[in-house]
């Protein structure tokens, strides 16, 4: 029995299901034509030229909306000038230190133009990339629609990277760019993004400007032919900048994303496909309506804060909270307070944070009044039944549902989950439902044969939809060769999957060698290379084990350089080097001494093995092995330090 299948197991008997009525026929015609449906959905959005042809599908690139003129900041905001929305508030922003902002769409529509202005004063040109280091201010949207205003494809690094991450990343857009601020605030502390911007244009040629954003108040130090500040570019006066009239099938932006390989990968997006995809799934999944008042949790730095804090609550014209710092910063019921003091009525965050709360029990939560809530989210990782019942009974008090939505950052919005917005009402804890119309997906084995219900294999999505990735910028061998390869003609996302007795489909984690940590996800390729560009460490292998509340934890097993015993102290180093060439998220959870790593006789290190060990779990067959020693030493290793 697999881990995936150990969950299936202990499922609770309990069943919310019900049975739905538009949503079965939304879904039959999706399926049944996709070019008809989708070219009415698209009328919900504002175009400059009508498209010529609504999908152009020659696998495996999709293009939908051919020859459709669009720019998604109009979506965003100047459409909303005209209505009244002007003077809705887009963001309630809320800082870690308690200080608050409430920006309307009237005010966003200035400072995106004001901003759009300044960057194209200094230089940035339609097509030319820019990378976006900052943390979750207001700033960030800003700048991301100011991008999009200008046809300037952007590139958001998540805070939490490192500034060598940052640079591999600018690098591969070739970033003219880096808009940063001098600096964020984490549980009281101030983190130097500047600094790290700083080292990551050194490294990076393309780099020709680092505009800053103040917010924290520390000393900067600023290179007055490099840096600026952008308070210092914006023009003084309120400017329009005219949007940039986009192709729909134009690159929108550019976001990294972890795979096989030792680089993570450039998702490219659009945006006539990609908006009306997230517009849409967040009004099915979420039924949204002029009174929602939203909050996702999620860093913009990530998809789902590119999809739905920023892109698809601003099109549909809600009103979003949005928080810079820590849950449990200065106490454990900041989320809570937050919920409760501007009245959210739409929450979605992930397992992660839901397990962290549930393990510190539920008087938290009970200083807080949350009667305003109508439904909960939850992503990024598959939700154990035990916390989706906690959520449901303690956040929920029983009287709400929770979307699981199930995708991922090449999917651009989310593939499955109840749909309440469409009246598919029905849940099971721990499961992500159906699929969204438009979303045809199967369960396979590894010969790509359809799956009777009940057994588990792979997911894969069978026709494509309108917010399915460009492609991998720049690395078209890699597009075709990690989705499209294993079976032709079908998307392949990397997931277990079962499909159950009643349709509902069950996402069981990654097929892959991708790890998710608190819903991070990092590939055990990216973490060998980055810990083997110590000088101490001859080779590494990376392996993950299930953890309660994070639910993966990374786990390396280094063998070291002739010269170097292990210790504690080389130990804090290697971690040390990983979270200063990948981020925080590259913290291992141990790191394992041993002299050899157990290989095939073709060299290939068997990870396998390794889970097994790391896991507590039986080896298995170990016949192929090179040396069965190093399973036994691995093994020797674990015990040692457990
Ligand atoms: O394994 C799945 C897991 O997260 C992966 C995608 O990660 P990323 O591109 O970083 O996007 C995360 C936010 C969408 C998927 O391949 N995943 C995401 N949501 C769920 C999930 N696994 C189970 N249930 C979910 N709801």
């Amino acid at each position: 029995m697999t881990q995936a299948d150990s969950r299936v197991a202990h499922l609770p008997t309990t069943s919310y299901y019900c049975p739905s009525g538009k949503y079965d026929e939304l879904w039959r015609r999706a399926d049944e034509d996709p070019e008809g449906f989708w070219a009415e959905q698209a009328l919900e959005l504002d175009w400059f030229k009508r498209w010529d042809k609504v999908l152009d599908w020659k696998a495996p690139y999709a293009r939908w909306f051919v020859g459709g003129k669009l720019n998604l900041s109009v979506q965003c905001l100047d459409r909303h000038m005209k209505t009244d929305v002007r003077n809705k508030v887009a963001f309630y922003w809320e800082g870690e230190l308690g200080d608050s902002q409430v920006l309307t769409y009237g005010e966003m529509y200035r400072q995106v133009n004001n901003t759009a202005g300044a960057l194209k004063r200094l230089g940035v040109k339609r097509g030319d990339r820019v990378a976006i280091y900052l943390p979750m201010i207001p700033a960030l949207p800003v700048v991301m629609l100011a991008c999009a205003r200008i046809g300037a494809p952007f590139t958001v690094v998540f805070s939490a990277f490192s500034g060598q991450a940052l640079a591999d990343r600018v690098e591969d857009t070739g970033a003219k760019v880096i808009v940063t601020a001098s600096g964020m605030h984490r549980r009281g502390k101030i983190l130097p993004l500047k600094e790290n911007a700083v080292e990551a244009a050194a490294r990076c040629a393309c780099v020709e400007k680092i505009v800053v954003v103040k917010h924290t108040h520390h000393q900067v130090e600023m290179d007055p032919n490099r840096d600026v500040w952008l308070s210092d570019i914006l023009s003084g006066c309120d400017e329009y900048v005219a949007p940039e009239d986009m192709d729909s099938n134009d690159p929108l932006f550019i976001l990294y994303t972890s795979g096989s390989t030792g680089k993570p990968k450039g998702i490219l997006h659009g945006t006539g496909g990609y908006s009306l995809w997230i517009a849409k799934t967040m009004q099915w999944a979420f039924d949204t309506d002029a009174q929602t008042v939203w909050w996702c949790t999620a860093d913009v730095g990530w998809i789902t804060g590119h999809s739905y804090v920023v892109f698809a609550p601003m099109i549909l014209g809600l009103t979003s909270v949005m928080y810079e710092g820590a849950p449990d910063y200065p106490a454990l019921d900041r989320w809570w307070a937050i919920i409760a003091k501007y009245g959210v009525t739409a929450f979605y965050t992930s397992p992660t944070a839901i397990r962290m709360f549930m393990r510190h029990g539920e008087e938290w939560l009970s200083r807080h009044d949350l009667s305003c809530l109508k439904i909960l989210g939850s992503v990024g990782e598959p939700i154990n039944p035990e916390a989706w019942l906690w959520y449901y009974r303690n956040v929920g008090k029983e009287r709400i549902g929770i979307s699981d939505t199930w995708w991922q950052t090449e999917t651009g919005g989310f593939m499955i989950s109840p749909t309440p917005g469409i009246q598919m009402h029905a849940l099971k804890p721990g499961s992500a439902t159906k699929p969204m119309p438009g979303v045809v997906p199967a369960v396979v084995d590894a010969d790509g044969k359809e799956l009777p219900n009940g057994e588990t294999g792979f997911i894969v999505i069978k026709k494509p939809w309108p917010g399915m990735l460009l492609d991998i910028y720049r690395n078209p061998d890699l597009y075709h060769k990690t989705y499209w390869s294993r079976f032709p003609g079908y998307y392949l996302p990397g997931d277990y999957c079962m499909k159950d007795q009643d349709n509902f489909l069950w996402l069981l984690g990654r097929a892959d060698e991708v790890i998710k940590v608190a819903g991070h996800r990092i590939s055990t390729a990216e973490l060998e290379s980055a810990i083997v560009g110590h000088s101490a460490v001859a080779e590494a292998a990376a392996t993950s084990r299930p953890d309660e509340i994070k639910g993966e934890a990374i786990i390396l097993f280094v063998t070291l350089r002739k010269g170097t015993p292990p210790s504690v102290e080389i130990k804090n180093e290697l971690t040390r080097h990983l979270r200063a060439t990948i981020g925080t998220l590259a913290t291992p959870e141990e790191i394992f001494f041993v002299n050899l790593l157990p290989k095939t006789r073709s060299g290939k290190i068997m990870r396998r093995l390794l889970k097994a060990v790391a896991t507590g779990a039986a080896v298995g067959d170990t016949t192929t092995l090179d040396d069965g020693a190093s399973v036994d030493e691995a093994k020797a290793a674990f015990a040692e330090l457990t």
